[in-house]
């Protein structure tokens, strides 16, 4: 019946999904781009937060084309800070972004569209290219596990 749900909702492109304040969004977000993972790599095992995390702040050199970074190494990290749970600061605008963790800000993973297009645009920014499915899965498995903000001192 589990299973059942899921392909429904995958069908459903998650339509039906309601926007509950709590992490049941992002755990099923990361589970459908797990399932998507799967039909290109089999051997794909699930979403991995060590993945996620070796991900998030990997360090790319950035090349010509957009003034504001070239030359510079940025990671997902740079704007979103080390610690997921914390506000993040755009390294260009110097604007504040909220939390990326789902888990303190549950605003978080709730609407695909939103998150599909952060997705693309982001990755494509740091990367060159949009993230795979693995990744993604991984990348929102490893954000579940950043609960705790860092203490002001
Ligand atoms: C240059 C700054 C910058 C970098 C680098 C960056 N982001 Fe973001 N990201 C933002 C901002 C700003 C937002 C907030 C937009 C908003 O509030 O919805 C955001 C939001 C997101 C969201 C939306 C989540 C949601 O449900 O609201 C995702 C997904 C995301 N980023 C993924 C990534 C990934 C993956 C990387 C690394 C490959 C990355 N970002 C690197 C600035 C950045």
């Amino acid at each position: 019946m589990k299973h059942l749900n899921i392909v429904l909702a995958a069908l459903l492109g998650f339509a039906a999904l309601s926007a509950q304040a709590d992490v049941t969004n992002a755990e099923k977000l990361a589970k459908k781009y797990t399932n998507i993972a799967k039909t290109v790599n089999p051997a794909f095992e699930g979403g991995s937060a060590e993945a996620g995390k070796e991900f998030y702040n990997r360090e790319i050199k950035q090349f010509k084309g957009n003034a504001s970074t070239e030359g510079k190494s940025i990671a997902c990290a740079s704007c979103h800070t080390a610690n997921p749970a914390d506000k993040g600061r755009h390294i260009i605008t110097g604007k504040s972004i909220k939390p990326l963790s789902p888990v303190v800000n549950t605003k978080r993973f709730t609407n695909l569209d939103h998150v599909e297009e952060k997705f693309t645009k982001h990755c494509t920014e740091v990367l060159g290219s949009d993230c795979s499915a693995a990744e993604k899965a991984n990348y929102i498995t490893y954000l579940l596990t950043e609960k705790t903000p860092t203490p002001k001192k």
